[in-house]
Order: structure tokens, then C-alpha cells, then sequence
């Protein structure tokens, strides 16, 4: 309906614009929007006020002829002027109806694929080697993933790509110390607190000389290839991804093996990417190290900013990496747009690499690179989310911390569910809660970890959205007899639903522009409360209801029920037939 309106409208301004005053440019942002209330009509656009300059005509006037030369359609019952020259379109009632029941018909719920399939890299997660998951590595492990599924479920060709930490001088200490571990308990060893190990291993670091030295000499054989190096390496990577790999199926995540991508990946690519900028004169010795300045970048003294690519020692950076691998996203995956989820204070670093990459044409600006920064994760009390003693909180113990306290608040329910049955809600809702409190809010702004607020049956939580969910399904199993019908729409609680129920695709659409997933939340909140709002004021199954009006409501029923699961689904939260 939308794209229809916007149709007609460019009709209609072409037929004013026979003397071209309006630019091409200006053609380019005609938008029409949904209406907040129900006086203003369904839709509305402000093309008129931004064709006035132009034109040299005030803005009520130019609405007039837009409206007069708007060629006439059936969708459109009514177009009215507002206020300084807003145009409110009113859509027939009966093509509401209409549109709905191709939007029932379809698998995809109205939600066109794109016309030109993207190459998109999504890099996020990036956890670190040889340390736990803590909790604010969910933020771009969700967050992250539900834009995933939004590109893709919008046909794009999408590239997940786990950046995770897996190279740095720390791997001589680490390697050391878990030959010391084996060594001490016979062959292979369970690595399960990784909090620990950590810990340990910098212990004898510092402490014990001969370790040291020992920690040292394997950075360099590491470096150098060294088979053993290599394989002891490989096994810290690949326990630590085992254990990793366990939170994101428990997540609900789809990230597998497949996806890791880690900082090593680029290792063979760092000194020809050195050598190149050397060569072209973008980069330059200065007191032994390697360096770029940029002019767009100062420093306190106003002079161009230098940037480290190499050391004085010949090591190379967290820059250098990030270099190598924009390149490669770019020229080696064909990426079109490529997507960073991580913390908001990696945000001058990804400048830097990325003009670095455009000086150095390694990624053509037909390239989108955009960084989708979060803020950061608060307790309570305002202050950066921690353990009573200080400590970071481990993602696995929230986790079980969700789980347990889901455990209780349903024990205090009357459920006719299986034990097993029970087991799949507990670990809906509470995934889901976390998750979701997470997602619904603007990724950009720091955000305080509630337990009360995210575990709520009401309000915009998952709890309260998986149970719309599955009040709907109840419905079904009650209303066992009654078909679904044609709709009809006959009142406004059920014009409101239909109104929001035809803007699925929109929300969808606006995730995978935005990368802001709080955009599909608040939709699928929005809907929900007049879905709640719709089964007060409508009755179904009482007494008096005539059939064909029953089996319409049934109808917005189902559709809503399908837009919920579809919608949560592409945040990856589940939802339940009951619960
Ligand atoms: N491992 C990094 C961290 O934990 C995040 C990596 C983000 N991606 C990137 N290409 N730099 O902070």
C-alpha cells in the first residue's frame, strides 16, 4: 500500500513538474508514512512543504494540485490537506481486507525479498581465546545474529564472520602453561575454567624466570610455524570454540564452526600489506616503526595522527589485522557491505583502518563499512555491570541464572505441561528474556541489566510477547469447530490490528537498513498490545457472534499469530504453543 501510494504521488508530481523546477534529487525522498492516529488517515506524506522552495508556491497550494492530479485508485477512499500541508491518503476499508488475505496466502507475510541480493559480512561475537564469555559479549553475539537473520531472511547473500581473538605475544605464556597442566596430569586435559588458567599461567610469568623465558621463546616459534607451537595452539583455540560453541547453540544463535574467522586468519597477509603501503608511500619508517598519518585524524598538538602498522620489534597490531582483513572482506569475499558489532569504543579504531583501507583502494567506496556500535552493559545501581566482588560476570552463569529463576516464577503457576514440555518453555522464556532485553532497546545506548524487568509477564519483554504468542494458539484449540473465514473489517479495534499486521514488512525492512533490531521489537510490541487490545473488544467464540464475523476474527488470529512467530523468529527468540 505504501509503495501504491508513493506510485500515484510521483504520478501526480511528474504531472506539475512539466517545467522540471523539481530535481531529480529532491524526486529521491519522496516518502510516505504510516499515520500515529487514526484522524490524520492511514497515511501521510510531506512532500509538499519540501517542494515549496522550489516551486516558489506555499505548501498548501502545491498539496491541492499534488491531490488534483492524483490519479484516481480504488485502494484510495479519501486524500485530505492538514495543517501547513501534510497530505493524509485514506485507504479503503475493503482493500485493508484485501491485503491482508494476500498477506495470509504468503509464506514470506508480505515481505519482498530484494531486488539486488547484497554480499553482506556480519563480523560479530569476537570473542577472546583462552578467556570465558562474559556477559557483555551477548551484545554483539545477539545483536549481531538478529541482524543476521533479517539480511538474510531478506534474501541478501550473508557472510558470518566470528572475528575472535586468536593470535598475540599472550600465546607463548598461554602454550607454556598448558604443556606444564599436561604434563602434570598425564595426557590431555579438560580445560573448564579458563578464569583460571588465565590467571595461572601470568602467575608463573611473572614469577618463575625459566618459565618466562620458556613463554617467550614460543611467541617466536609460534611465529615462525613451529609444528608443536602450532598444535598446542590449536588445541587452546579449539577449547576454548567448544565451549563457546555450547553458549551459542544455548543462545539460540546461529553462528557455527564455520563461521570463526579469527585474527590468525590474516597473518600471511600482514607483511605484504606492510610492504604494500610502504611501497606507495602511505606508510612510513618513523624511529624504527611503521606508520600512517592521516590527515583527518589530529592529535592534541593539531598534527596528523600517526598510526602504528609495525613495531620497532616487527610485530605487528590489532590495526594491521583489522586492515588485512577489511581488504580480504572486501577483494576476497566480493563484500558490498560489510558490518562490525562491537563496542562503541572501538569506533576510532575502525575509522582509522577503514581510511587507511580507502587511501590504500583495498576497499572501493562502493563498499559500505559500517560500524554498529552498543553501549555498554549496567548493573542497577548505573555502575558497569559486575560480580559483588568486582569480577566479570560470566555469560554461562547468567544463563543459568535466567534458567533457574524461570524455574521458580512457573512453579508458581498451575501447569497441565510434561516435564520435558516444561524443561523446552523454561528454556524459551528465560533465553528469550535475556535476549530480548538486549534487542528492544536502541543498541546505542548503555543499558542496565535488569533480572525484575527483563523476566516480566508484562510490558515490551519476551515473557510478554511469547505469551501473546501462545494465547493465540489457544484460541485454536478451543475454537476446534470454527474455520478460518474471509475478513471483514467491521470495527476499529480490528482496523488498528489490520493497520499494524500490513506494516510487517516495513519493520522488517527498516532492520536490515538500520542494523537496529528495536525496530522489529517495538513493532511486534506495538502489535501485540493491539492484538490484546482487538480479543477484549471482539469477541470470538461467545454467544451472538455471527459466524462470518467469527471466522474473519479467527482470520486476524492467525495472521497475527504467524507475524509473532516470524517476527520474534527473526530475533531469535522461539515461541511456544503454550506455556
Ligand atoms: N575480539 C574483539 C574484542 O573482544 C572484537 C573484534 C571485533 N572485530 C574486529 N574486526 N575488530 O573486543
Amino acid at each position: 500500500m505504501k509503495q501504491l501510494i508513493e506510485n500515484l504521488l510521483k504520478q501526480s508530481i511528474d504531472a506539475i513538474n512539466s517545467d522540471g523546477a523539481i530535481s531529480a534529487d529532491l524526486l529521491k525522498n519522496i516518502r510516505v508514512d504510516r499515520t500515529k492516529e487514526r484522524s490524520h488517515g492511514d497515511f501521510a506524506t510531506n512532500i509538499a512543504m519540501m517542494l515549496a522552495k522550489p516551486l516558489k508556491q506555499n505548501p498548501r497550494q502545491i498539496a491541492q494540485s499534488l491531490i488534483d492530479n492524483l490519479p484516481k485508485d480504488d485502494h484510495i477512499s479519501k486524500v485530505e490537506i492538514a495543517g501547513p500541508g501534510f497530505i493524509n491518503f485514506f485507504v479503503n476499508k475493503n482493500s485493508i481486507a484485501t491485503a491482508l488475505e494476500a498477506m495470509s496466502k504468503d509464506a514470506r507475510l508480505g515481505v519482498p525479498t530484494v531486488a539486488a541480493p547484497k554480499t553482506i559480512v556480519v563480523d560479530y561475537s569476537a570473542p577472546n581465546v583462552a578467556k570465558e564469555m562474559a556477559v557483555h559479549h551477548i551484545r554483539s553475539t545477539v545483536i549481531g545474529d538478529a541482524v543476521v537473520r533479517v539480511l538474510e531472511f531478506l534474501g541478501n547473500k550473508v557472510i558470518r564472520s566470528n572475528h575472535i581473538g586468536d593470535w598475540g605475544t599472550q600465546f607463548g605464556m598461554l602454550i607454556a602453561y598448558l604443556e606444564k597442566k599436561e604434563n602434570e596430569s598425564g595426557s590431555g586435559m579438560d580445560l573448564s575454567d579458563f578464569e583460571a588458567f588465565y590467571r595461572e599461567a601470568k602467575e608463573c610469568y611473572d614469577t618463575d624466570e625459566e618459565f618466562a623465558v620458556k613463554a617467550r621463546h614460543y611467541v617466536v616459534l609460534l611465529q615462525g610455524g613451529d609444528e608443536y607451537c602450532r598444535s598446542m595452539w590449536k588445541k587452546l583455540v579449539n577449547m576454548t570454540m567448544v565451549q563457546n560453541q555450547k553458549l551459542y547453540d544455548r543462545l539460540d544463535v546461529t553462528l557455527t564452526d564455520k563461521d570463526i574467522m579469527g585474527e590468525s586468519l590474516y597473518n600471511d597477509m600482514l607483511p605484504v600489506v606492510v610492504e604494500d603501503l610502504i611501497k606507495r608511500n602511505i606508510a612510513v619508517e618513523d624511529q624504527g616503526a611503521i606508520v600512517v598519518y592521516l590527515p583527518q585524524f589530529k592529535n592534541k598538538e593539531g598534527n596528523p595522527l600517526g598510526n602504528i602498522i609495525r613495531k620497532k620489534d616487527g610485530g605487528y597490531l590489532y590495526t594491521t589485522t583489522d586492515i588485512a582483513c577489511a581488504k580480504y572482506r572486501a577483494q576476497n569475499l566480493h563484500a558490498n557491505r560489510i558490518l562490525y558489532f562491537t563496542d562503541s569504543r572501538q569506533s576510532q579504531h575502525l575509522e582509522t583502518v577503514w581510511a587507511i583501507c580507502r587511501k590504500a583502494g583495498y576497499v572501493g567506496e562502493d563498499v559500505s563499512l559500517e560500524h554498529c556500535p552498543f553501549g555498554m552493559m549496567l548493573g542497577k545501581d548505573g555502575k558497569p555491570f559486575k560480580t559483588r566482588s568486582g569480577g566479570t560476570v560470566k555469560l554461562r552463569d547468567v544463563l543459568d541464572e535466567a534458567e533457574s529463576r524461570v524455574t521458580a516464577l512457573l512453579k508458581e503457576r498451575n501447569s497441565t505441561l510434561s516435564e520435558e514440555e516444561k524443561q523446552v518453555v523454561i528454556h524459551n522464556i528465560a533465553i528469550g528474556a535475556v535476549k530480548y532485553a538486549d534487542l528492544c532497546k536502541n543498541r546505542t545506548t548503555d543499558y542496565i541489566f535488569d533480572w525484575d524487568q527483563m523476566l516480566a509477564f508484562e510490558g515490551n519483554t519476551a515473557p510478554y510477547l511469547q505469551y501473546a504468542y501462545s494465547r493465540i494458539r489457544a484460541i485454536f484449540r478451543k475454537a476446534a469447530d470454527l474455520e478460518i473465514g474471509k475478513i471483514v473489517i467491521t470495527n476499529e479495534a480490528e482496523e488498528d490490528l489490520a493497520n499494524k499486521l500490513l506494516a510487517f514488512s516495513e519493520a522488517v525492512q527498516s532492520v536490515g537498513s538500520k542494523t537496529l533490531p528495536n525496530l522489529l521489537c517495538n513493532y511486534i510490541f506495538e502489535l501485540s498490545n493491539l492484538f490484546m487490545h482487538f480479543y477484549e473488544a471482539c469477541p470470538i467464540l461467545k454467544d451472538g457472534v455471527e459466524k462470518e464475523v467469527a471466522q474473519s476474527r479467527l482470520a486476524l488470529c492467525d495472521l497475527t499469530a504467524k507475524v509473532l512467530k516470524q517476527g520474534l523468529g527473526l530475533l531469535g527468540i522461539n515461541v511456544m504453543e503454550q506455556m
